[in-house]
């Protein structure tokens, strides 16, 4: 488990940022820093840089390995503290909370800004990444930097989605986004996966879900995992978040994602609401999302 940051970052000095990004910049170039380069990344003096280590080692930010020369790295921790600590100048966050959720891929917490937000903090290639570092003791640059890398760019892959989303479909308002995470407005509600549907709500819910997915799809995009746990509602309607793996509507396996997408929903419903939910012809559904014509499920029903 990543470690909670902010408290960290309420006491570290402007030179441990320094030291860090001189860090993150030198994993650019190779998997472990030479702490000899160390000074000339960070633009801090080689006294500095000693002190400096030492405090963001002690903290968990970086690690340190000897292999042929003494190397660091970040930690995810370092990572976050870096993105946190500009989001706090930029004045996107001012002040840090609890844990809103753990997903396999990602920490998020509510964060203060003008009003409540969500942080997002992307993992992806982290956990691949420790399951290579338990097979081998030696990881090529190339695999190394691939979790920062690939965390970021998942990150960024989010928040263009929400931002060409937003606010035609009901996705979370983008707010700002640095390096792996991304910040946006808190969702009120509970995940579809926990709500308890009143009978008489369950087909609008599922409607209006797939309304969205339609809408998107106007849009240009599909989810390509749609589930209940990416669905959040409350009595103001639905919200679908999780939108990294997102694909383009033209892209060659759209098909297949959006009808799979549809699947998931609907057996959802179908499996929790039996007595509710009709005997939907979901080919018949997709066909019409894709046309751009959804309007609801009863009429895909014998
Ligand atoms: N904008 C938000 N407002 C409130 N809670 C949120 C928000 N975004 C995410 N969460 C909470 O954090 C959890 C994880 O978020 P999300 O599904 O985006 O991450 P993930 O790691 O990709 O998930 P998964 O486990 O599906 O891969 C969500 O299930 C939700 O409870
Ligand atoms: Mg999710």
């Amino acid at each position: 488990m990543v470690q909670n940051v902010a408290p960290l970052v309420a006491e570290l000095e402007p030179e441990d940022f320094h030291l860090l990004s001189g860090v993150e910049q030198g994993m650019r170039f190779s998997e472990w820093v030479q702490r000899s380069k160390i000074p000339k990344f960070s633009r801090l003096t080689v006294e500095e840089v000693d002190y400096r280590l030492d405090r963001c080692l002690d903290r968990g930010l970086l690690e340190r390995k000897t292999i042929q020369y003494e190397g660091y790295k970040l930690q995810f921790e370092g990572y976050d503290a870096l993105a946190l600590h500009t989001f706090a100048e930029r004045d996107t966050v001012t002040g840090f909370g609890s844990s809103l959720g753990v997903g396999k891929e990602s920490d998020v917490y509510e964060v203060q800004s003008y009003r409540p937000m969500a942080l997002k903090y992307h993992r992806e290639g982290f956990t691949n990444f420790r399951e290579v570092m338990k097979e081998r003791d030696y990881t090529s640059d190339r695999e190394h930097v691939s979790w920062l890398y690939t965390a970021r760019k998942a990150a960024e892959r989010e928040y263009e989605r929400l931002e060409a989303l937003y606010p035609d479909v009901s996705v979370p308002r983008p707010i700002d986004h640095n390096r792996h995470a991304i910040v946006m407005e808190k969702m009120e509600g509970v995940e579809l996966s926990r709500a308890k549907l009143d009978d008489a709500q369950v087909v609008g819910v599922l409607d209006l879900v797939l309304a969205e997915v339609t809408e998107a799809y106007r849009q240009g995009f599909v989810h390509a995992d749609m589930s209940e746990y990416n669905v959040f509602v409350d009595e103001s309607g639905v919200t679908v978040f999780d939108w990294p793996q997102a694909v383009e509507s033209d892209h060659e396996n759209a098909a297949e994602f959006l009808a799979r997408d549809v699947r998931n929903i609907v057996g959802y419903f179908a499996r929790k609401y039996p007595a509710q939910v009709p005997d939907i012809d979901e080919e018949s559904v997709v066909a019409v999302i894709e046309a751009g014509e959804f309007e609801s499920v009863r009429e895909h029903s014998d």
